[in-house]
């Protein structure tokens, strides 16, 4: 599998030591980004994982840019993208590509507050329960059928660096958890509802 990052890479370490001990059977066999001073990218380089950097700074289009992402992820033969702090939205051609085989994870429970400033909206909304959600991908702006979600209670004092701390630990339990389901079980989507066994 290929993982796509924009940024710090927590989630990418996480897949990767769940895949390096044997919990999830796979390779991550490309960390690509689409910014080329991504933290994750050394991440993976100190992990020995092939890296790619495919900016979308100067690209004439989204859909240029996505060719050329594309491209890469064919050329390294994966059968899974995983999307791991990669701010980009993914239009329709990318998706169909891959249908049913690209995951995200999105720091709230979904469908609440999808976006960005995710921490901010729910303090804000005052709601006492987040967490996150890994969801496979579809065209839309965080939507897809969910595979896996994880809550933690919001604190009155909560400010949104510390909601995203604990909700962050959640994500990094949670996606190792959704691949192994993913890959280990049958599963079908059945409207928005992904069903296993
Ligand atoms: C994570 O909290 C992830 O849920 C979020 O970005 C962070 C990346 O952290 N993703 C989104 O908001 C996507 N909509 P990381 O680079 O340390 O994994």
């Amino acid at each position: 599998m290929a993982v796509l990052l924009s940024g710090r890479g927590s989630n990418y370490l996480a897949l990767q030591d769940a895949v390096d001990d044997g919990r999830v059977p796979a390779e991550v066999v490309l960390v690509l980004s689409n910014q080329p001073g991504a933290q994750g990218l050394e991440r993976a380089k100190e992990r020995g994982v092939a890296t790619k950097v495919v900016p979308h700074r100067g690209e004439p289009s989204r859909a240029a840019h996505e060719r050329k992402v594309l491209a890469a992820l064919e050329e390294a033969k994966v059968d899974w993208v995983c999307l791991a702090g990669y701010m980009r939205l993914l239009g329709r051609d990318f998706v169909e590509h891959y249908t049913e085989r690209i995951l995200n994870i999105h720091p709230s429970l979904l469908p609440s507050f999808p976006g960005l400033h995710v921490h901010e909206q729910v303090i804000e909304h005052g709601a006492r329960v987040s967490g996150c959600t890994v969801h496979l991908v579809d065209a839309g702006l965080d939507s897809g059928p969910i595979v896996v979600q994880r809550s933690v209670s919001v604190l009155d004092d909560d400010t949104p660096e510390t909601l995203a701390a604990r909700v962050l630990e959640q994500e990094h339990l949670a996606y190792p958890e959704a691949l192994v389901r993913l890959l280990g079980e049958p599963w079908r989507v059945e409207g928005r509802r992904i069903v296993f066994g």
